[in-house]
């Protein structure tokens, strides 16, 4: 039994939703809905009420003053539908002048939305756009169908029925839930975790230096959930600025004090996790500060140690090892090839093109290419969400080569 938001846009389709929340309530779903006020004029709250049997949020009429964050901390999936052209424009403009898009803004939860508009408005450009922006983000979409619309025409935009919108939400929902229930709170006990977190510093003078984005918010989930998890955690950190009470932090600057101290205790980790952003070629070190003589600046660079590679070559029988992959395009593909050459178990790659996940941010959503072939998506979640399920998928990988 899960948590379902249902926020309501105003559309003719709105009258539909009511035959969604009953499809989730039939499947034992628990449902509470948000209105926006224009959906009240097409469907009324008290049919949302009588059906969810739980108070609709409204903008007249909101339970609480901050009952859009207990609605939003509340849900395991949010669905919108229909969403209007408006409600998909203000949700990437990241806008919050309504009680649905401020809960909008404040779920922790997957969200999905099931458009359903006028043809021409549903390929206006800009709408297009809009959707493409809210799918790069993370933000499931269930398009809309052809058909005979509202205003006579026949066209693309005519909201998918409940049984297909419920479906959809549902296996999301399983998907996002199955992989939780792999997590269990004891699962990595008696187990050596190494995991490598942050960014390297390279200097090319006493002064000066090559780095990343990384923040290490990655690798430090990693390192505090597999603590929590009962695992031996040894972390090699480039510098950053969390403050953790785990034991056994190795902090290094460089590629090659992260690869040297690598070397020390590769050996005895059963599980090694490489969420470090490392740099792949470091600048000739200058021993003294470089002159500002010339307009222009050379800086040789040359290639750092791949510890992934290393870890890879010299991985023995009983050890998993997971990489990562920071890419902004063919992710399988170039996922796959490291898979592959890198000789890991799991590769966990992320869109670092994107803003809300990846380099620096709270959230994370990494796509599992396993080395028997087989592939998981994890949708959007917390960094610690995300480290909790590439924990448990490689405790169950360890185990499975342990019997
Ligand atoms: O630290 P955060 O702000 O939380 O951001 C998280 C993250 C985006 C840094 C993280 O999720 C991530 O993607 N880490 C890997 C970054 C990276 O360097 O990816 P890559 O595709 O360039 O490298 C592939 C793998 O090889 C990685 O596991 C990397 O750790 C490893 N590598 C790379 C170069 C090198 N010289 N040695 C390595 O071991």
């Amino acid at each position: 039994m899960s948590n379902i938001l249902v926020g309501v846009t105003g559309g003719i389709a709105a009258y539909k939703t009511a035959y969604l929340v009953r499809e989730f309530i039939r499947a034992r779903h628990n449902v509470k809905v948000v209105m926006t006020k224009k959906a009240e004029s097409f469907v009324g709250h008290t049919t949302f009420e009588a059906l969810s049997l739980n108070p609709v949020l409204r903008e007249d009429n909101t339970p609480k003053p901050i009952s859009h964050i207990d609605y939003a901390l509340w849900a395991d999936i949010c669905i919108i539908a229909p969403a209007t052209a408006n409600i998909i424009g203000k949700i990437n403009a990241g806008i919050a002048d309504n009680e649905l898009l401020s809960t909008i803004l404040a779920l922790k939860c997957p969200l999905v939305l099931a458009p359903a508009m006028n043809t021409n408005m549903y390929n206006n450009v800009i709408v297009q756009e809009n959707i493409k922006s809210l799918q790069s983000k993370g933000i499931y979409m269930i398009l809309p169908a052809s058909g005979l619309l509202a205003c006579q025409t026949e066209g693309e935009g005519k909201m998918q029925e409940p049984d297909i919108i419920a479906e959809k939400v549902l296996n999301i929902l399983n998907n996002k839930n199955n992989l939780s229930l792999k997590v269990e709170n004891d699962m990595l006990s008696g187990l050596t975790i190494l995991i490598t977190a942050g960014p390297t510093k390279e200097y090319f003078d006493p002064v000066r230096y090559i780095t990343n984005e990384s923040s290490g918010k990655m690798g430090y989930a990693l390192a505090e959930e597999a603590h929590k998890m009962g695992a031996n955690v040894i972390l090699i950190s480039g510098e950053v600025s969390i403050v953790s009470d785990i034991p056994n932090i190795h902090k290094v600057v460089s590629a090659e004090d992260m690869y040297n101290a690598f070397l020390s205790f590769y050996n005895d980790a059963d599980i090694i996790i490489m969420a470090a952003a490392v740099a792949d070629y470091a600048p000739v070190y200058e021993n003294i500060k470089i002159k500002k003589n010339d307009d222009e600046l050379t800086i040789n660079l040359k290639k750092t140690k791949d510890i992934l590679s290393y870890a890879g070559a010299n991985k023995k029988d009983n050890q998993i090892l997971v990489g990562f992959a920071a890419e902004t395009n063919n992710m399988e593909e170039y996922a796959k090839q490291k898979l592959e050459k890198k000789n890991a178990d799991i590769i966990a790659a992320n869109d670092v093109s994107r803003k809300d996940i990846g380099f620096n941010s709270m959230d994370n959503e990494v796509t599992l290419f396993f080395a028997d072939g087989h592939i998981t998506h994890t949708g959007r979640q917390s960094k610690q969400d995300i480290a909790k399920i590439i924990l448990a998928e490689s405790a169950i990988l360890h185990s499975e080569k342990n019997q």
